[in-house]
Protein backbone atom coordinates (compact mmCIF):
# COMPACT_ATOMS: atom_id res chain seq x y z
CA UNK A 1 0.00 0.00 0.00
CA UNK A 2 1.51 3.53 -1.06
CA UNK A 3 2.69 5.83 1.75
CA UNK A 4 1.16 9.00 1.90
CA UNK A 5 3.79 12.09 3.35
CA UNK A 6 1.80 15.56 3.40
CA UNK A 7 4.15 18.46 2.93
CA UNK A 8 3.83 20.99 5.67
CA UNK A 9 5.33 23.86 3.11
CA UNK A 10 1.24 24.35 2.40
CA UNK A 11 0.02 24.53 5.93
CA UNK A 12 -1.00 26.70 8.18
CA UNK A 13 2.78 28.13 9.45
CA UNK A 14 1.24 30.09 12.58
CA UNK A 15 -0.20 26.67 13.45
CA UNK A 16 2.40 24.15 12.69
CA UNK A 17 1.97 22.00 15.60
CA UNK A 18 -1.71 21.71 15.37
CA UNK A 19 -1.42 20.82 11.66
CA UNK A 20 0.89 17.92 12.11
CA UNK A 21 -1.59 16.43 14.82
CA UNK A 22 -4.78 17.11 12.39
CA UNK A 23 -2.29 14.93 9.69
CA UNK A 24 -1.74 11.83 12.14
CA UNK A 25 -5.39 11.16 12.93
CA UNK A 26 -6.71 12.20 8.59
CA UNK A 27 -4.39 8.95 8.44
CA UNK A 28 -0.63 10.41 6.83
CA UNK A 29 1.52 7.82 7.08
CA UNK A 30 4.61 10.25 7.25
CA UNK A 31 5.37 14.14 7.66
CA UNK A 32 7.47 15.76 4.57
CA UNK A 33 9.34 18.85 6.20
CA UNK A 34 10.62 20.46 3.11
CA UNK A 35 13.67 22.14 4.62
CA UNK A 36 15.06 25.49 2.16
CA UNK A 37 18.15 27.66 2.67
CA UNK A 38 17.10 30.87 0.35
CA UNK A 39 20.39 29.64 -1.58
CA UNK A 40 20.02 26.43 -3.15
CA UNK A 41 16.40 27.40 -3.98
CA UNK A 42 15.09 30.62 -4.18
CA UNK A 43 12.91 30.24 -0.52
CA UNK A 44 13.17 29.66 2.97
CA UNK A 45 11.36 27.94 4.68
CA UNK A 46 12.12 25.66 8.42
CA UNK A 47 14.97 25.39 10.79
CA UNK A 48 16.05 22.48 12.87
CA UNK A 49 14.50 24.76 15.99
CA UNK A 50 10.91 24.00 14.24
CA UNK A 51 11.40 19.98 13.54
CA UNK A 52 12.40 19.78 17.29
CA UNK A 53 9.20 22.05 18.22
CA UNK A 54 7.17 19.93 16.50
CA UNK A 55 8.48 16.49 17.21
CA UNK A 56 5.71 16.37 20.48
CA UNK A 57 3.10 17.33 18.07
CA UNK A 58 2.99 13.67 16.26
CA UNK A 59 4.49 10.09 16.20
CA UNK A 60 5.02 9.65 12.75
CA UNK A 61 7.85 9.54 11.09
CA UNK A 62 9.30 12.83 10.25
CA UNK A 63 10.59 13.04 6.80
CA UNK A 64 13.05 15.72 6.18
CA UNK A 65 13.93 16.96 2.67
CA UNK A 66 17.03 19.45 2.53
CA UNK A 67 16.77 21.75 -0.13
CA UNK A 68 20.24 23.34 0.87
CA UNK A 69 23.68 24.37 -0.82
CA UNK A 70 25.76 22.68 2.14
CA UNK A 71 23.60 19.82 4.12
CA UNK A 72 26.80 18.00 5.33
CA UNK A 73 26.87 20.50 8.26
CA UNK A 74 22.98 20.61 8.50
CA UNK A 75 23.00 16.76 9.15
CA UNK A 76 23.70 16.73 12.88
CA UNK A 77 21.74 19.27 13.40
CA UNK A 78 17.67 17.94 11.76
CA UNK A 79 19.10 14.47 13.18
CA UNK A 80 19.42 15.66 17.09
CA UNK A 81 16.30 17.65 16.13
CA UNK A 82 14.05 14.48 15.87
CA UNK A 83 13.95 13.51 11.95
CA UNK A 84 14.10 9.66 11.35
CA UNK A 85 14.42 10.14 7.36
CA UNK A 86 17.26 12.53 6.19
CA UNK A 87 16.87 13.13 2.27
CA UNK A 88 19.56 15.23 0.44
CA UNK A 89 19.86 16.18 -3.22
CA UNK A 90 22.64 14.59 -5.30
CA UNK A 91 23.31 17.76 -6.52
CA UNK A 92 24.27 19.31 -3.86
CA UNK A 93 26.71 16.35 -2.47
CA UNK A 94 30.31 16.80 -3.85
CA UNK A 95 31.17 13.06 -1.35
CA UNK A 96 27.18 11.98 -1.69
CA UNK A 97 28.45 7.98 -0.32
CA UNK A 98 30.07 9.31 2.69
CA UNK A 99 27.03 11.50 3.31
CA UNK A 100 24.70 8.77 3.16
CA UNK A 101 27.00 7.01 5.40
CA UNK A 102 26.88 9.72 8.12
CA UNK A 103 23.17 9.85 7.65
CA UNK A 104 22.76 6.40 8.98
CA UNK A 105 25.59 6.73 11.69
CA UNK A 106 22.47 8.68 13.52
CA UNK A 107 20.56 5.74 13.29
CA UNK A 108 18.32 7.00 10.61
CA UNK A 109 17.23 6.60 7.02
CA UNK A 110 19.11 7.88 4.23
CA UNK A 111 17.79 9.61 1.46
CA UNK A 112 18.66 10.50 -1.80
CA UNK A 113 16.71 13.11 -4.38
CA UNK A 114 17.40 14.11 -7.55
CA UNK A 115 15.79 16.74 -9.73
CA UNK A 116 14.04 16.19 -12.86
CA UNK A 117 17.26 17.22 -15.21
CA UNK A 118 19.13 14.92 -12.80
CA UNK A 119 19.55 11.28 -14.20
CA UNK A 120 19.49 8.37 -12.54
CA UNK A 121 22.72 6.83 -12.65
CA UNK A 122 24.48 8.98 -10.65
CA UNK A 123 23.15 7.06 -7.77
CA UNK A 124 23.69 4.01 -9.23
CA UNK A 125 26.89 3.34 -6.81
CA UNK A 126 25.37 4.23 -3.45
CA UNK A 127 22.24 2.33 -4.32
CA UNK A 128 23.42 -0.50 -1.12
CA UNK A 129 23.84 2.90 1.10
CA UNK A 130 20.49 4.28 0.78
CA UNK A 131 16.76 3.49 2.21
CA UNK A 132 14.32 5.92 0.21
CA UNK A 133 15.16 7.75 -3.49
CA UNK A 134 13.19 10.56 -3.84
CA UNK A 135 12.24 11.52 -7.42
CA UNK A 136 11.52 15.78 -8.14
CA UNK A 137 8.68 15.68 -10.22
CA UNK A 138 8.98 19.98 -9.87
CA UNK A 139 11.81 21.85 -9.84
CA UNK A 140 12.30 22.61 -6.12
CA UNK A 141 11.56 25.53 -4.12
CA UNK A 142 7.94 26.16 -3.96
CA UNK A 143 4.31 23.97 -4.22
CA UNK A 144 1.59 24.52 -6.36
CA UNK A 145 3.64 23.69 -9.44
CA UNK A 146 2.87 21.39 -12.31
CA UNK A 147 3.61 17.44 -12.46
CA UNK A 148 6.93 16.68 -15.26
CA UNK A 149 5.43 14.35 -16.67
CA UNK A 150 8.81 12.66 -18.16
CA UNK A 151 9.92 11.91 -14.68
CA UNK A 152 7.59 8.62 -14.84
CA UNK A 153 10.48 7.19 -17.01
CA UNK A 154 12.81 7.88 -14.82
CA UNK A 155 10.84 6.37 -11.70
CA UNK A 156 10.45 3.46 -14.26
CA UNK A 157 14.06 2.95 -14.74
CA UNK A 158 15.05 3.82 -10.83
CA UNK A 159 12.54 0.70 -9.76
CA UNK A 160 14.66 -1.62 -12.51
CA UNK A 161 17.80 -0.31 -10.47
CA UNK A 162 17.20 -1.57 -6.91
CA UNK A 163 16.33 -4.90 -8.07
CA UNK A 164 15.26 -7.04 -4.92
CA UNK A 165 17.03 -3.87 -2.05
CA UNK A 166 14.77 -2.52 0.62
CA UNK A 167 14.66 0.58 -1.52
CA UNK A 168 11.26 3.21 -1.19
CA UNK A 169 10.85 5.38 -3.83
CA UNK A 170 9.63 8.69 -3.28
CA UNK A 171 7.81 11.06 -5.69
CA UNK A 172 7.22 15.14 -4.69
CA UNK A 173 5.65 17.70 -6.46
CA UNK A 174 2.56 18.12 -8.29
CA UNK A 175 0.77 15.26 -6.91
CA UNK A 176 -2.43 15.08 -6.78
CA UNK A 177 -4.85 11.87 -7.30
CA UNK A 178 -4.08 11.75 -11.16
CA UNK A 179 -0.83 12.08 -10.79
CA UNK A 180 -0.70 9.55 -8.07
CA UNK A 181 -1.80 7.20 -9.89
CA UNK A 182 0.56 7.01 -12.58
CA UNK A 183 3.13 7.37 -10.18
CA UNK A 184 2.20 4.20 -8.50
CA UNK A 185 2.15 2.83 -11.73
CA UNK A 186 5.66 3.79 -12.71
CA UNK A 187 6.95 2.19 -8.98
CA UNK A 188 6.35 5.46 -6.46
CA UNK A 189 6.20 3.71 -3.07
CA UNK A 190 5.67 7.17 -1.10
CA UNK A 191 3.53 10.19 -2.39
CA UNK A 192 4.68 13.85 -0.73
CA UNK A 193 1.38 16.27 -1.55
CA UNK A 194 1.09 19.61 -0.58
CA UNK A 195 -1.37 21.14 -2.15
CA UNK A 196 -3.39 18.66 -2.99
CA UNK A 197 -3.76 17.30 1.01
CA UNK A 198 -4.28 21.12 2.43
CA UNK A 199 -6.96 22.27 -0.65
CA UNK A 200 -10.07 22.48 1.49
CA UNK A 201 -8.97 21.32 4.69
CA UNK A 202 -10.47 18.18 4.98
CA UNK A 203 -7.64 16.36 4.87
CA UNK A 204 -8.58 12.83 5.77
CA UNK A 205 -10.62 12.79 2.20
CA UNK A 206 -7.85 14.25 0.39
CA UNK A 207 -5.49 11.75 1.95
CA UNK A 208 -7.48 8.87 1.34
CA UNK A 209 -8.17 10.21 -2.62
CA UNK A 210 -4.37 9.93 -3.14
CA UNK A 211 -4.29 6.33 -1.95
C1 LIG B 1 8.97 21.46 -3.52
C2 LIG B 1 8.82 20.63 -2.26
C3 LIG B 1 7.54 19.86 -2.20
C4 LIG B 1 6.31 20.70 -2.22
C5 LIG B 1 5.24 19.93 -2.94
O1 LIG B 1 10.24 22.00 -3.57
O2 LIG B 1 9.87 19.70 -2.16
O3 LIG B 1 7.53 18.97 -1.10
O4 LIG B 1 5.83 21.06 -0.96
O5 LIG B 1 4.15 20.77 -3.08
P1 LIG B 1 2.94 20.45 -4.04
O6 LIG B 1 2.32 19.16 -3.57
O7 LIG B 1 2.07 21.62 -3.84
O8 LIG B 1 3.48 20.33 -5.43
ZN1 LIG C 1 9.88 17.98 -0.57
Amino acid sequence: MVKIAPSILSADSASLGKEVSALASAGADMIHIDVMDGNYVPNLTFGPGVVKALRPYCKLPFDVHLMVQNPDVMIRWFADAGADIITVHAETCPHLDKTLETIRQYGIKAGVSLNPATPENCIEYVLDKVDQILVMTVNPGFGGQSFIENQLEKISKIKNMIGDRPIEIEVDGGINPMTASECIAAGADILVAGTSVFAGGDYRKNINALR
